[in-house]
């Protein structure tokens, strides 16, 4: 493919082009033929991807999510007012073939299978090709499809980076008490089993019901988040050290009674107003009312000697290798509820924008 590339850039003046899922200006997606992405900067490999997960973040980036600060962000970067974050092919992680290597690579070679995540501010993986750094690629495991590895990379960088604001890690892992609001989503499942790889032992989550038995198997205990005495419930297995909430329901809010007190419990929660705060009202403003929603989410918990945080996703190279290691030894597997054709990516986002995933929607290329 890249001789294909390299002869066609020879015969035309053209740049060589691919199919990407494009957001002109945040009112959705369209399918479109763009140039192929560059290698612009040591360290980088172009990647011809073979299979992505879809993620509620890019549904709500391909619909103007993050355009304020990532616009500016984009302006900082290029050193030019007139940037802008639009045109923007949303995808945040893929699995796929390494088709050139930048200067500097020296872990990755072109044929290389591999995992990928790709920053925020970067091109994405709903696309032919996709450039990213070689740092936040892995292999790809041998027992492992394309489509299932696919269904890994983002969400176990999402958990691993509230883990670390948590400061939940390998080594303490075990001695941690964790309750999980929403267990059984993209996020929650696979932060039930990085915490077990790490050797977690007490795991609690809030549910539906016909979940249960998926978030058992995973190795927590599951809690339905719609029974009444739901908060009986969290009060019989408390206190936790940590909370990650992936829903920013009542329930989650209230569950910061069932951490421990004058102990530096953590309750995370990956679901921030950031973003949205500052599309509604400019990056300064927005950074201010944030500040303010967080103190004031904070502060009750914070008389208790509680923490309170919000959490992103970060991409991470320590993760990435981990990741490999686990699946490939199969403590951590995939958990893919539909598998969709490249060209059904519309229909994949209307799905994944209903919250209610059990595990992961993913797109396979041909
Ligand atoms: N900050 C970041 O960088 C970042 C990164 C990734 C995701 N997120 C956000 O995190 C959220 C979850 O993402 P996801 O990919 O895990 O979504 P998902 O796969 O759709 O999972 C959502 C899960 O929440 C469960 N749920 C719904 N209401 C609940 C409640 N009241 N209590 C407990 N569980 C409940 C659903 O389970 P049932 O079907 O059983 O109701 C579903 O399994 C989204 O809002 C997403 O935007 C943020």
């Amino acid at each position: 493919m890249l001789e294909k590339i390299i002869l066609r850039r020879c015969l035309s003046t053209k740049p060589p082009t691919m199919r990407a899922w494009v957001s002109e200006n945040g009112a959705g997606v369209e399918l479109k033929e763009v140039a192929v992405p560059v290698i612009k900067k040591p360290g980088q490999v172009l990647l011809k991807v073979k299979a992505a997960s879809v993620n509620p973040i890019d549904v709500d980036m391909s619909q103007g999510y993050g355009r304020e600060f990532l616009g500016t962000w984009k302006k900082v970067e290029a050193c030019d007012f007139a940037a802008s974050r639009f045109p923007l092919i949303p995808g945040r992680d893929c699995t796929a073939v390494v088709e050139a290597v930048g200067g500097e690579v020296h872990n990755l070679a072109p044929g290389d299978e591999v995992m990928a995540v790709v920053p925020v501010i970067q091109p994405g993986t709903h696309a032919e090709f996709v450039v990213t750094d070689s740092k936040l690629c892995s292999k790809k495991p041998d027992n492992l499809s394309y489509e299932e590895a696919a269904a890994l990379p983002y969400v176990a960088s999402t958990a691993f980076s509230a883990f670390s604001v948590a400061r939940v890690n390998q080594k303490n892992a075990k001695t941690q008490r964790v309750l999980i609001h929403g267990g059984s989503g993209g996020v929650g499942s696979m932060a039930i089993q990085l915490l077990k790889a790490w050797g977690c032992e007490k795991i609690v989550t809030t549910c539906g019901k016909e979940n249960f038995d998926m978030v058992s198997k995973l190795g927590a205990i599951p809690i339905d988040y719609a029974a009444e005495n739901a908060t009986e419930q969290l009060i019989d297995h408390a206190p936790f050290e940590v909370i990650l909430d992936t829903v920013d329901s009542p329930l989650a809010k209230w569950s910061d009674n069932v951490m421990g007190v004058w102990r530096n419990c953590v309750h995370v929660s990956i679901v921030s107003p950031l973003m949205r705060e500052m599309d509604k009202n400019g990056v300064p403003l927005g950074l201010a009312t944030t500040a303010l929603k967080h103190f004031e989410r904070a502060f009750q918990s914070h008389l208790r000697g509680r923490w309170f945080s919000y959490a992103f996703f970060m991409p991470n190279s320590d993760l990435m290798q981990q990741l490999s290691r686990f699946a490939e030894d199969g403590k951590i597997v995939p958990i893919v509820e539909q598998v969709m054709r490249f060209e059904e990516l519309e229909k994949a986002y209307e799905k994944v924008s209903q919250l209610n995933g059990r595990g992961k929607t993913v797109i396979e290329f041909d």
